[in-house]
C-alpha cells in the first residue's frame, strides 16, 4: 500500500476533476463558485495547493491577479493548459510548508481541499505561512469536504493527533492510504479564531467554505 500523499496526487492528476463533474455536487459547486467570484472580485490572490486548477478557472473571472501554487510538477502542467481571464494567472511550483516570507503580499488568500491533507499538529504552521504572505485585512477562503455518509470513502483508521484517514484506489489499480481529515465547524473556529476577523462558516452538501479577514 502506498502512503505517500503528494505522490498520490501526482498519479491521481489526470482523473481528479472527475469528482467535480459527480451530479450530486453540480449545484453546490455553481454556488460556491459565484461565492467565490463575489468575494475576490478584484483581489490579488494567492492560491495554494491549486491542483489542476478547477477553481483557479472560477475565480479568474473577476480577480483582478492570481498566483496560484502546488507541490506537484505535473498537476501544474494540466493547470496550465486551461484558459483562464481576465485575471493575470501565473503558477508555481511551492510547496505549502514552505512558505517563508517574500516581498510580495496579497490580498486575498485560497486554498480548497487541502486542510483536510494537513496532519492536525502542522496546521498551525501552514496557517502562519500562508498568513505571513497575506496583507493585514486581506481576505481569505479555506474550503474542503463535509464527511457525508453514503458519498464520502469511509475512514479506515486513525492516529495519536486523530488524524483520519481512508483506503483510495487509483484506476490503475493501486491503492493508497491517503491522510483525509474532516473538522467540524466548532474545529474550524476555534483554529482560525486567533487570527481571523469576520470569520463566516458556510456548509454546502458536501464541502463547507470558510470565509475571513486576516487579523489587522
Ligand atoms: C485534493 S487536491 C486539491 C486540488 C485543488 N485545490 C482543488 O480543490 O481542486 C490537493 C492538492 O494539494 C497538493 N499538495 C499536496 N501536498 C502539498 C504540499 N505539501 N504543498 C503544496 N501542494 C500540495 C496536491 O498536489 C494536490 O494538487
Amino acid at each position: 500500500m502506498n502512503a505517500d500523499q503528494v505522490s498520490y496526487y501526482a498519479e491521481r492528476a489526470r482523473d481528479y476533476e472527475s469528482i467535480y463533474s459527480r451530479p450530486e455536487r453540480l449545484k453546490e459547486i455553481t454556488e460556491i463558485k459565484s461565492l467565490l467570484t463575489d468575494e475576490f472580485h478584484g483581489l490579488n490572490v494567492l492560491e495554494v495547493a491549486c491542483g489542476t486548477g478547477f477553481w483557479t478557472q472560477a475565480i479568474s473571472q473577476t480577480a483582478k491577479s492570481i498566483h496560484a501554487t502546488d507541490i506537484n510538477q505535473n498537476v501544474i502542467d494540466m493547470a496550465r493548459l486551461k484558459e483562464y481571464g481576465p485575471a493575470k494567472v501565473e503558477f508555481e511550483i511551492e510547496n505549502i510548508f514552505d512558505m517563508e516570507t517574500r516581498d510580495k503580499f496579497y490580498n486575498g488568500g485560497f486554498g480548497s481541499c487541502i486542510w483536510s491533507h494537513i496532519p492536525k499538529q502542522d496546521f498551525q504552521f501552514f496557517l502562519d505561512g500562508l498568513l505571513s504572505r497575506i496583507e493585514p485585512g486581506g481576505k481569505v477562503i479555506l474550503m474542503d469536504n463535509i464527511y457525508v455518509e453514503g458519498i464520502s470513502t469511509s475512514i479506515a483508521s486513525s492516529d495519536e493527533f486523530e488524524n483520519t484517514y481512508q483506503i483510495r484506489k487509483l484506476s490503475d489499480g493501486s491503492e493508497w492510504v491517503v491522510m483525509k481529515n474532516f473538522p467540524s465547524e466548532l474545529e474550524i473556529r476555534s483554529m482560525l479564531s486567533d487570527v481571523a476577523d469576520n470569520l463566516k462558516v458556510r456548509s454546502f452538501r458536501t464541502f463547507w467554505v470558510a470565509v475571513f479577514n486576516k487579523k489587522v
